[in-house]
């Protein structure tokens, strides 16, 4: 009921006039079949009777109501989808808002959120129409009903009586199936977004690769129809079901009705009932059969897009991801430091700890640079840096200030970022960096001078329609008639708009590169490192790379290992100091050197243009996070990409 009027308000929020409207059409089209009965018979009285009256007025009015009946239905059929349209609008900024209103990352992680999120956009999708169109229908057939019930009383109390009786069971059991159809529907939402992804995969550019050459058609196919038929079998059993349970009802009317055309044909016969009465009578009796299962039908419908609408309705009610200050403070320019103090973070209750008391200062006009070997939670002290998750214990400060007690979207604002897995979007090449700061989206000079700190001017430049190339092949841009079809760019060169979007945020007070370079060319990364320090002088910066030749010029390299800070320092006090971080720069520059000339430190100082393959370490730096051999000569190649004329170029 709840469901109900939320829709229905929802509804009337969306188009007030439109709804108002629609209600009126539905109830005059309820009532003319009432009318028209009544016409009818009166018509039959005087024809039959003698003198029984005029007989022009009564056809014109009948002929007024089968032209009435003509027009309802396509007047209340365009006002529904009127109503529609309105609604879809509404819904779509109510559902938006609602995932936008959650901060953190948390709630999209959890299958049950998902499975709640999927099931509101699928109410979203029709749940508030269904409702309204179904309740505005019911209306109707009760007014219907209620016309026929009344002339059905007036001939026969007792028959009327037994109709109304017989409608009772008949919506019950309707009301069950439209229940239990919900139910189904929730129950098997996993399964649903199972086939889902499967067939998706199927198609998706990005698996499409792995699924032709390993032969995985059959494989992703057999798993979708296996999703697919654990629902379809749960919808057909309370199907079934809901069809056994209606023949009785369906039967139990049958033979009302049958008792009753009987009684009136008897009666009329006798001559206790006119021929006028006769014909109403059966109208009425059929009319409140069809009545009642139009009546139940659109209550099962409503029942159901009701139980749906509360998913819709509960994702409101989510409690935000990240519990947020009363009254937030504001976030500074950063001038003193960000503070880390004893920070222990894991994903989830259950999981195991990432961070286990990390203490770390990042000095403003500092860069910082952290290595660790994989899995040692850099990335996840990245996200708790931008608040995406709050520490499970301990504190992260902002020149003193908690970032609990500060607005999330405050200090993102203060923030730019390049994160390990940034995002690749169907966009422009424009589109794609100006996002860094849409506020200068369409800023052509700073996107240009973003891309050319980050290396990518040139490239971008060259693209059939410059920054304005759409950077797809799933969409064609807008308004071309295919002749601008999408165009794509390499691994390393979607790593460079990425950080092209970052530099969107010069003036950032801190800059976070997760591994900007794991696809980039040694020359490439260092290019990114030079180009961040002329971009802003005394920027406060926190890297993260595995190819640790290019953080020994930071000015403190820390070593996160087993969820601390293990080690922390210049390169040279580092290597000094014969830890970790020796170690592993040793094996890395091991690669660096001649064969047979492993010497340790100074070989890996050598120019980044020296670089080859860097051999398999497992968990060394250079080894998972970067995908080796992409380094081999890339240099070379991008440098030669670029045009002496072009290069330096800064305008698109
Ligand atoms: N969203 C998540 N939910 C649950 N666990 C996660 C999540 N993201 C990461 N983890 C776990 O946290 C651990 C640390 O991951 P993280 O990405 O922070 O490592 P990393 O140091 O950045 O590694 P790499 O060098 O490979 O980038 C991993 O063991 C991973 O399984
Ligand atoms: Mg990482």
């Amino acid at each position: 009921m709840r469901s109900a009027s939320a829709a229905f308000a929802l509804a009337w929020r969306a188009g007030p006039a439109v709804v108002a409207a629609y209600v009126t059409v539905s109830v005059v089209a309820g009532l003319l079949p009432t009318a028209a009965a009544l016409l009818v018979s009166s018509l039959l009285d005087r024809l039959t009777a003698p003198g029984g009256g005029p007989l022009t007025p009564v056809a014109l009015l009948l002929v007024a109501v089968t032209l009435g009946t003509s027009l309802t239905t396509p007047a209340a059929e365009f006002l529904r989808s009127e109503s529609t349209r309105a609604l879809r609008v509404r819904v779509q900024d109510e559902m938006l808002s609602g995932v936008n209103r959650l901060p953190g990352m948390r709630h999209f992680e959890d299958p049950a959120f998902q499975d709640r999120l999927r099931l509101a956009q699928q109410a979203a999708g029709n749940a508030p129409d269904l409702l309204v169109g179904s309740v505005v229908s019911g209306l109707q057939a009760a007014v219907l009903l209620a016309g026929f019930l009344v002339t059905v009383f007036v001939i026969n109390p007792v028959l009327g009586a037994v109709t109304l009786l017989l409608a009772v069971p008949a919506l019950r059991t309707q009301l069950a199936a439209g229940r239990r159809r919900a139910e189904v529907l929730r129950d098997t939402m996993g399964n649903s977004r199972r086939e889902m992804f499967y067939g998706s995969l199927l198609s998706d550019t990005d698996t499409l690769k792995e699924i032709r050459l390993f032969n995985l058609q059959r494989y992703f196919t057999d798993r979708a129809a296996a999703e697919l038929r654990t629902v379809v079998r749960a919808e057909r059993g309370t199907d079934l079901r809901s069809l056994r349970e209606r023949v009785p009802d369906l039967l139990l009317g049958a033979a009302v009705f049958a008792a009753g055309l009987l009684w009136a044909v008897r009666a009329a016969g006798r001559g206790e009932l006119t021929v006028g009465d006769l014909s109403v009578f059966v109208t009425a009796t059929a009319g409140i059969q069809r009545g009642v299962a139009q009546l139940a039908a659109t209550a099962a419908t409503a029942y159901q897009a009701a139980l749906t609408f509360t998913f819709f309705r509960t994702l409101r009610d989510v409690p935000p991801d990240l519990v947020l200050a009363p009254e937030p403070r504001p976030v500074p320019d950063l001038a003193g430091r960000i503070e880390l103090r004893d920070v222990w973070f894991r994903y989830t209750p259950e999981s195991p700890w990432i961070l286990r008391g990390v203490d770390l200062s990042l000095v403003a006009g500092e860069v910082t640079a952290l290595v660790g070997v994989n899995g040692t939670g850099k990335s996840t002290l990245v996200k708790l840096l931008c608040r995406l998750y709050d520490p499970t214990r301990g504190r992260i400060l902002w020149d003193g200030t908690d970032l609990r007690d500060v607005d999330p979207a405050d200090l993102r604002e203060r923030l730019a970022a390049v994160f390990q897995d940034y995002g690749r979007y169907d966009l422009t090449a424009g589109e794609n960096i100006g996002i860094g700061r849409v506020a200068d989206i369409g800023r052509e000079d700073l996107v240009a001078g973003a891309a050319e700190a980050a290396g990518v001017h040139p490239r971008l430049s060259r693209l059939g329609q410059g920054y304005a190339t759409l950077l797809s092949r799933i969409f064609a841009s807008a308004g071309s008639a295919g002749a601008a079809v999408g165009e794509l760019l390499s691994g390393g060169e979607w790593q460079r708009v990425a950080v092209a979007r970052a530099f969107m945020r010069r003036d950032a007070d801190l800059m976070i590169l997760d591994e900007p370079s794991s696809g980039l060319d040694a020359a490439a990364e260092q290019e990114i490192h030079d180009s961040l320090r002329t971009l802003r002088a005394g920027a406060t910066v926190l890297v993260i790379s595995h190819r640790l030749s290019t953080v020994r010029d930071a000015d403190r390299i820390v070593v996160l290992g087993d969820g601390r800070i293990t080690e922390s320092g210049t390169h040279d006090e580092l290597m000094a100091r014969d830890g970790t971080y020796a170690r592993l720069f040793r094996l890395q520059s091991a690669g660096y050197a001649p064969a047979g000339a492993i010497t340790g430190v100074e070989v890996a100082a050598g120019p980044p243009s020296a670089v080859t393959p860097v051999p398999s370490g497992g968990d060394a730096p250079g080894g998972a996070g970067t995908p080796r051999g992409t380094d081999d000569g890339a240099g070379a190649v991008v440098d030669s990409r670029q045009p002496p004329a072009a290069a330096g170029a800064t305008t698109p």
